[in-house]
Formats: C-alpha cells, structure tokens, sequence
C-alpha cells in the first residue's frame, strides 16, 4: 500500500465519522452546485475523493440513479456504503488514487470537495486532470471544492494547495470554462471555521 493510501486508511480506521475536520451533516454548497450543473436522474455523477461523505446518501434521497464514488480508503467507502444500507447496492465504489486510476467510462458531473487540494506535486495535478479530461467530454460540468486562499495550510496533517476559482481555472487550463464560484466557510464538528471555495467549470 502506498503511503497516502496508508494515510488515509489509518484516518479512516481510528476516526469516528464526526472526529474529521472536513465532516458534513449536509453537504449543501456541493448539492446546490450539482442542481446547477444541470444534473438530471440519469447524469453520470462521480465523487472524487469522496471518502465517507454524506453527499452519495444526499444523491440518493434525490433520485440520482449513476453515482459513482471513488477514493483511495477502502474503508472510507465500506463505511458509506454500509450506513446506506441497501441504497449503497445502486452505487459504484471505486477504491483507487484518482492520480493512476484507469477510468472505464464517462461522466457527466466530475464533483471534488477537498481531494484535489492535497495534490501538492505538479505530476500529480497532471494526472488528475489527464483523468478529469479523458472522462469529461465537451458539455459536462465539474465542481471542485478546496480550500480558499485564506483556508488552512494542512488538512489531515497533509500539506494542502490553496485556491481561488481564478487559479484553480488556470491550472485545469483551457478545457475547462468557469460557470460559478462561491465561498463556504465550513464549521468543523469542533466549531472552527475554514475557508473553502468552490468552483463549478464546464467542459469546453
Ligand atoms: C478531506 S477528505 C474529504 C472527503 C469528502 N470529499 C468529504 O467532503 O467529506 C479527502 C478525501 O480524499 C481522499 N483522497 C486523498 N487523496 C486521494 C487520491 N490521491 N485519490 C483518491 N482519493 C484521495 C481521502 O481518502 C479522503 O477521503
């Protein structure tokens, strides 16, 4: 196992689900960015780094029907999929590093909070966005939460790249047209507040 797949499975194996920094009840930035893309039962959904969140739950309560979610914790999706129960059957897990990950199809909604902004190493960011651009065709819609350039410097004890939508826009390069940005500032389960900002891009 590499190192950052041992990172985030010792995060995930002595963390209750509230114990981590990024915990969302409700993820409602990226749910009103998802509406906004447009998405409709059928779209082709997929979260990046999607870890244990609580959106894939909020996805399905809303009748989305091809979710997908992929991270590089296998227990991080063992513990999704277990909490939703008989739900979790009509989603696809994928334990991968989204930075050597062979995608098999297309999406329509590329959704990443807080997994892009670890990826500190300029092949890695390549990687990424040779993924991003290989399984988004021209149309679809990304949204990709990281922290805002006045957010923290670690999250999980890892350094982090901080963003704007101006920067993240200039590092996903030309493919990717900026449709919408906004600022959160997330409460963690321990009341300390993070500046994230998300941006919402459409393939060109
Ligand atoms: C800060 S957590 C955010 C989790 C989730 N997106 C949320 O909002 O609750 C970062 C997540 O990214 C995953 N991750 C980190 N690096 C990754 C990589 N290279 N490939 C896939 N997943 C990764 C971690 O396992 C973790 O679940």
């Amino acid at each position: 196992m590499s190192d950052r797949a041992s990172h985030w499975e010792k995060v995930y194996t002595t963390k209750a689900e509230d114990e981590v920094s990024w915990f969302q009840e409700n993820p409602m930035t990226s749910l009103r960015l998802i509406q906004d893309a447009g998405a409709s039962p059928d779209s082709r959904i997929i979260d990046i780094g999607g870890g244990a969140s609580r959106l894939v739950d909020a996805l399905q309560e809303q009748g989305f029907r091809a979710v997908t979610v992929l991270d590089i914790s296998a227990s991080a999706l063992e513990a999704a999929k277990t909490r939703l129960g008989a739900a979790g059957a009509k989603v696809e897990w994928i334990v991968a590093d989204v930075t050597t990950w062979t995608p098999a199809k297309s999406y329509d909604i590329w959704h990443d909070r807080a997994a892009f902004h670890f990826l500190t190493e300029l092949a890695d960011r390549d990687a990424y966005i040779d993924r991003l651009r290989s399984v988004v065709g021209p149309g679809g819609q990304v949204i990709i939460g990281t922290f805002a350039l006045d957010g923290p410097e670690k999250c999980s004890g890892l350094p982090v790249q901080r963003y704007d939508s101006r920067s993240l826009a200039e590092v996903l390069g030309p493919a990717f047209e900026l449709a919408d940005d906004r600022a959160e500032a997330h409460r963690t389960p321990w009341g300390s507040i993070q500046h994230f900002q998300f941006s919402r891009f459409r393939r060109v």
